[in-house]
């Protein structure tokens, strides 16, 4: 296929700078990113890697407020723990910038003034609750009230944690602000409006038809999206942290945090180019000219911001190029357990390095073995001491030892001089030369888990190449073949600190110091005179090593201790309830029933809607438990579940009953049923 483009402009997504980053960061979006990046510099391609920290929204307000200092105190923090951790890792950005920078708030106002000025945008007023105490509308995380689903106090204006159920702050019951803790009141506020509706028949032919290529994961969620039929979508928020929406009248308003976080993206390429002209030029390159791709590296929970709104914003501003791809990863699980930074369930970059130092490439290696390309995947230290000892040790680390402690042996440490090839040798020689195109051909595709499977695979022939001709028999016989074998074998290793340099580039830049080797590009790859005869190689030392089952052991340890004082805290959360009279524990109409039908319901991660066979007819459940049960492992199973509760309209349904679930101390829940099977409608007492 020809390629129409000169150059290209790879983005990673923004981390919110609330807290520190961690594997699912790294294995999601910032690995594959920088792998990505790394290929096209070795081979000479212009690239630019942009990121930065995302520095505004709710999230970061209510951590200030908790914590008693300001909103820029706790970006100043986390930015600043966030970027050190990407440099050690080895991320390679040309920028890392942050959207409380100068240069953001400017090119931000200036890019909501231009859809403004066009008239891109809707105004409309509407009914929010507002806080007459502390004088300011509240964000619907700051308004919290009993759940009017599982009944929980202390839910969301958004979403009930308890129960999972998304919501909309006049749902809940008692309504409460959670900054002066009065009841708010509803005033009229009023915001501006991204009608995506009328960009919806562009980006269905954008999308569907011209851009089959993405991920199915990407093209799917993007399909789905567009099928329910879009929405205008509010920029502007009432919040006092964040960047002033740029027109008179809007005191007290701010952009939305997605309307200003992807517009980060060019704030940073501008300034990464203002910073180095002569080596960037003008950063209109990078965003305006129809040669250049643009590339966003993201989690999934970002994909309709990535592919839907911000290409909406894009095309309504009129001059910037839209992306090209938007390669998006599922999520990355540790330990079988969804990763949470509340839960404090997670690997942090941080500390990682202080039990694990100078083991990035270990890190980097696992996590993209593991990537969550197609779907979730799982971390677990099990599989990280597997892959360390069983393929970096054992395969890349040990061929490469071999190929240099030889030749320092026989040849002190210089290349010697290769005879006449064998067949064998040739064959070795063409296998590696067709894995490389393999290589090639998935990074091409970001098929990063695949391309790194078969750089290994290079180091297994090299591996197999030696253990095949064994040199070590020869040199009392044949000197002549065993300096043929080591320098075929030092090219192959050669050859492999440049194909391994995108993934593990810690380890690409030591190989590179032991051979002592000038030429570094990707085009050189798979050519058997990397090293010339004669040439002297530097000290070789071992490249990774074996860890220990101990070391294993106290991390599973740690986690253990994590989660054994998350039951605790849940537990002292959840004390048992008052007493209360037998009566009323009477009033609750608890009985089974059969599911006969379970689906998802659209538009509601957390939300599976039921069909119950309860004795006497059949009923409707919506029940908040999508993330922890696939609809169909339920049907025929039988539930136990509140009768007697009103009915409720939940996403439009209307739910008749609540089905009884337990908790578990990490959130996981699980669907109460009976030991044998009874008859629907058989009452629970
Ligand atoms: O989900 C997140 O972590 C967001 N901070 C990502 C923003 S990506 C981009 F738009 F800046
Ligand atoms: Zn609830």
């Amino acid at each position: 296929m020809n390629n129409p483009f000169k150059r290209t402009t790879v983005t990673s997504a923004l981390p919110y700078a609330n807290g520190p980053v961690h594997i699912g960061h790294l294995a999601g979006v910032y690995v594959p990113a920088d792998i990505y990046v790394r290929y096209l510099r070795l081979k000479k391609e212009e690239v630019v890697f942009i990121g930065g920290s995302d520095e505004h929204g709710v999230p970061i307000t209510i951590r200030a407020k908790k914590e008693g200092v300001t909103p820029q105190d706790i970006v100043d923090r986390y930015h600043e723990l966030i970027k050190k951790s990407f440099e050690e890792f080895g991320i390679s950005f040309d920028v890392y910038s942050r959207t409380t920078s100068k240069m953001h708030h400017d090119t931000a106002s200036e890019f909501f003034r231009e859809l403004y000025d066009k008239g891109e945008f809707i105004e409309k007023t509407s009914m929010q609750y507002y806080d007459e105490e502390a004088h300011q509308f509240l964000a619907d995380r700051y308004i919290t009230g009993e759940c009017p689903h599982c009944h929980a106090e202390g839910a969301y204006g958004d979403q009930c944690e308890k129960c999972g159920t998304s919501l909309s702050p006049t749902d809940l019951i008692n309504p409460k602000s959670a900054i002066s803790g009065s009841k708010p009141v509803m005033r009229e506020t009023k915001h501006w409006y991204l009608p995506l509706d009328k960009h919806e028949a562009w980006l269905r032919r954008w999308i569907l038809d011209d851009h089959k290529e993405w991920r199915p994961n990407v093209y799917g969620q993007c399909k789905s999206w567009l099928d329910m039929g879009l929405q205008p979508r509010a920029v502007s928020r009432d919040l006092d942290w964040g960047i002033p929406v740029p027109v008179e009248g809007a005191d007290g308003k701010v952009l939305y945090v997605w309307f200003d976080a992807p517009i980060g993206y060019i704030s940073n390429t501008k300034e990464m180019c203002a910073a180095r002209p002569e080596k960037f030029g003008a950063w209109e390159k990078w965003w305006k000219d129809p040669e250049t791709r643009l590339v966003h590296f993201i989690g999934k929970d970002n994909i309709v911001f990535h592919c839907i709104v911000f290409p909406a914003m894009l095309k309504a501003e009129g001059s910037y190029i839209l992306p090209d791809n938007v390669p998006a990863n599922e999520f990355l699980n540790l330990e079988g357990d969804k990763i949470s930074t509340s839960r404090n369930w997670a690997v942090w970059l941080h500390e990682y390095l202080t039990d694990f130092p100078g083991k990035q490439d270990v890190l980097r290696y696992v996590l993209t073995a593991n990537a969550p390309e197609t779907k979730d995947n799982d971390f677990t230290w099990k599989d990280f001491q597997a892959r360390n000892n069983n393929e970096l040790v054992a395969v890349y680390g040990n061929f490469v030892n071999r190929a240099l402690q030889l030749t320092k042996k026989y040849f002190d440490g210089v290349v010697p001089v290769a005879g006449a090839l064998t067949d064998y040798d040739h064959n070795t020689l063409q296998e590696f030369a067709d894995v490389k195109a393999e290589v090639e051909k998935l990074l091409n595709n970001f098929k990063f888990r695949d391309a790194q499977k078969e750089a290994m695979n290079l180091a297994r022939i090299g591996n197999k190449y030696l253990a095949d001709t064994e040199p070590w028999k020869l040199a009392k016989t044949d000197m002549e073949r065993v300096a043929t074998i080591l320098n075929i074998s030092l090219q192959l290793v050669a050859n492999l600190a440049i194909a391994f340099e995108p993934f593990l580039p810690f380890s690409s830049k030591r190989l590179r110091e032991m051979l002592n080797m000038e030429s570094f590009d990707w085009v050189n790859l798979g050519r058997t005179d990397l090293l010339a005869a004669g040439h002297q190689l530097g000290t070789p030392e071992l490249l990774f090593e074996k860890i220990e089952d101990s070391v294993i052991e106290a991390q599973v340890q740690k986690l253990l201790d994590t989660k054994k004082a998350n039951e605790e805290a849940n537990y002292r959360a959840n004390p048992v309830h008052a007493d209360i009279a037998f009566d009323d524990f009477l009033k609750l109409d608890i009985r089974v029933g059969t599911v006969l039908e379970c689906s998802r319901v659209p538009k509601a991660d957390k939300l599976l809607q039921f069909k119950i066979d309860d004795g006497l007819d059949t009923r409707t459940i919506v029940s908040g438990i999508a993330q922890h049960y696939q609809p169909e492992e339920l049907v025929g199973k039988q539930v136990c579940f509140i009768a007697n509760l009103p009915p409720r309209k939940l996403k439009g349904i209307e739910s008749q009953g609540m089905i009884l679930s337990a908790e578990n101390a990490d959130g996981s829940l699980s669907v109460v049923t009976t030991l044998r099977e009874v008859k629907p409608g058989s009452e629970v007492k």
